[in-house]
């Protein structure tokens, strides 16, 4: 959430923030920015909305300087307003921060008693002057920089600019991710690589509590005790840097077509060809000292624990709990030994999650995460990262992350199960034939596109669309009214299948169509019998089944969308498809903004 970016260049600095900025602008479209530094001046160009304003504004109003700083805001404190989007200056200081200044009305009042006001409605606002404060003390631009930072309760990633200073960023780093690019005679900072991949493909990751003073020849980095630190400098994997729609109308059409390959390469790196077991990395990890998994993860990937909720205690016989970040958090639930504590998240930088998991480190037996960016804080803090190789993911709406948490989760219950002795060698080979033939049943779902462009024409007509499923199709019945509501706007809601009549059945009228998931698995007859109730009052359904399941559905169906027939517990996998799809297509039906939905950002990194 929120997106920053620094460079000390040889060529002149606005272009390349504002390239950078683009693929940040996954993090945050709210209004973008840019300072920098010519001579003796700091000067700064902002406009709200789209990063697009802010190029328009730039063609009619250049802002020379070979140094410079950029954001790209997801709003927190203060409504989306020029006057609210960063870079905020304060004097000869200029300030970009992702997190939010939890105590910045206190530090507020006692910059107004030095008679420093605050012109705008931000919390980082706060940080520019505490800076401008500092060096109206006597202090150098850099102790003026960490004297603030001192100051600062909360999260926060944060550049600082400063008047006459041309080659020097100051950067620190508390709860929000940040990267210095190490170029030839340049340096770069950035929120993630992706940003500074054309740029540089060596990264240093700060870490919780560094301050770094970059020079275009120099960094220097030291934790929040002020003592000098090394941090490694990294080479990151080439393909971050491919950040296109290769053809694709928009991000999410091409992830969504790109799972038959994401999730070969995830099932491969678990289960490598020509090998009938589980492979893990190094460290590996052994359930045979393990009594209970706690899953932990927000929105998507939260859906993606609460399927691998069923697998691991059908298939491994081990008891799960799972919960929401946000939730698990506060509430301090006892962690106790032999209990395995799992992390998920596409960024790996998700605050909530990330905070659960420190909660459960020192007190679980072993703090394992599920992530897309194996870099990220969240698996650089866990004992154990499992990456999930869906390649850098920009629609702000997860799709192929999800699949691929999926099956990285599946084939860990697979190592839970056989550790424990759950599941024989046959049922073991099954899935895994089964999962090695996955992609395979994706491009077959993927057939079914133009069904799906059809019925969601119809589906942006409705005001409210329930979603229901039972077993593992629960929990992507969750995910299917999510994926709906965030890019369509459309009100959606999921329920059980079975909890449809104690409640929610009072929705149904024949305005609202009722999204059915269910292949033909042993649970389909008490789906049918859901559905005909649904039916009984008008509803219309769409069901979504393999051949068999749609032949014995009966009539009265609305419509109807096709699946490939998969082992059961592959299911939420391959029906994950008809779910992005069909929210794919009712947003583009609906001419909403797909990539980028409104007041949402891809990586939330505030609580
Ligand atoms: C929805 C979506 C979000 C994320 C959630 C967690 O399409 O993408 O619900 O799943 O914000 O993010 P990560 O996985 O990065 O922790």
């Amino acid at each position: 959430m929120c997106g920053i970016v620094g460079v000390l260049g040889e060529h002149e600095a606005a272009p390349i923030l504002v390239e950078a900025l683009k693929r940040l602008e996954y993090r945050g479209y709210d209004s973008a920015g840019i300072a920098t530094v010519n001579g003796a001046a700091l000067d700064r160009r902002r406009a709200v909305g789209k990063l697009v304003n802010l190029g328009d504004l730039l063609v009619h109003d250049p802002l020379p300087g070979k140094a410079g700083i950029g954001h790209t805001r997801w709003a927190t404190h203060g409504a989306p307003t020029v006057g609210n989007a960063h870079p905020h200056k304060a004097g000869p200081v200029a300030v970009v921060h992702n997190g939010i200044i939890e105590n910045y009305r206190d530090l507020r009042a006692e910059l107004a008693e030095h008679g420093l006001a605050a012109e705008t409605e931000t919390d980082t606002e706060t940080v520019a002057l505490l800076a401008q404060h500092f060096l109206q003390q006597g202090l150098p631009p850099v102790d003026a920089a960490f004297r603030a930072i001192d100051k600062l309760h909360g999260a926060f990633a944060l550049a600082f600019l400063f008047e006459g200073e041309e080659d020097l960023i100051v950067a620190a780093r508390k709860g929000s991710p940040l990267a210095v690019g190490h170029g030839d005679g340049e340096m770069y900072v950035g929120s993630d690589a992706i940003a500074l991949a054309p740029l540089t493909d060596r990264i240093t990751y700060l870490e919780e509590g560094d301050r770094a003073v970059v020079t275009r020849r120099s960094l220097e980095i030291r934790n929040d005790e002020g003592t000098r630190v090394e941090r490694a400098v990294r080479t990151i994997r080439a393909e971050a840097a491919r950040v296109d729609k290769a053809g694709f109308k928009h991000f999410m059409a091409k992830e969504i077509h790109e799972q038959p390959s994401t999730i070969a390469e995830a099932v491969r790196a678990y289960l490598p060809v020509g090998d009938d077991a589980v492979t893990l990395p190094d460290g590996g990890l052994d359930f045979t000292g393990i009594d209970r998994v706690v899953m932990v993860a927000c929105g998507t990937a939260y859906y993606a624990c609460l399927t691998a909720k069923y697998w691991f205690e059908q298939l491994a016989r081990l008891p799960v709990e799972v919960d929401i970040a946000s939730e698990f958090r506060y509430r301090e639930p006892p962690v106790a030994a032999r209990t395995l504590a799992l992390f998920v998240s596409q960024s790996g930088e998700t605050a909530d999650t990330l905070a659960a998991l420190r909660y459960c480190a020192g007190k679980a037996e072993r703090i394992v995460s599920v992530v897309n960016v194996p870099e990220s804080s969240i698996a650089r803090e866990s004992d154990l990262a499992l990456p999930i190789h869906a390649g850098v993911e920009i629609g702000v709406a997860s799709t192929k992350a999800f699949t691929c948490q999926l099956s990285v989760l599946l084939i860990l219950a697979l190592k839970a199960a056989t550790d424990r002795g759950a599941l024989t060698a046959d049922d073991l080979a099954d899935h895994i034939a089964a999962l090695r033939g996955l992609p395979a049943s994706i491009n077959a779902a993927l057939d079914q596109e133009p069904a799906m462009e059809s019925v969601a024409k119809r589906l942006a007509e409705a005001r409210d669309i329930l979603f229901l499923g039972r077993g593992l199709m629960y929990p992507l019945a969750l995910e299917g009214a999510l994926k709906l509501k965030e890019i369509s706007y459309i009100h959606a809601e999921a329920y059980a299948s079975g909890e449809l009549k104690h409640g929610p059945i009072a929705l149904i009228d024949n305005q609202v169509p009722v999204v059915v998931m269910a292949p033909r698995d042993e649970l389909f007859d008490k789906s049918v019998s859901n559905m005909q109730e649904v039916m009984a009052r008008e509803g219309k359904v769409l069901l979504i089944s393999d051949d068999k399941g749609i032949s014995e559905a009966g009539d009265g169906v609305w419509q109807t969308i096709r699946m490939p027939r998969v082992h059961d517990s592959l299911a939420p996998i391959l029906y994950a498809l008809p779910a992005q799809l069909l929210a794919y297509h009712t947003a583009v039906a609906k001419g909403t903004d797909v990539d980028q939905p409104r007041n949402l950002a891809k990586s939330v990194t505030v609580e």
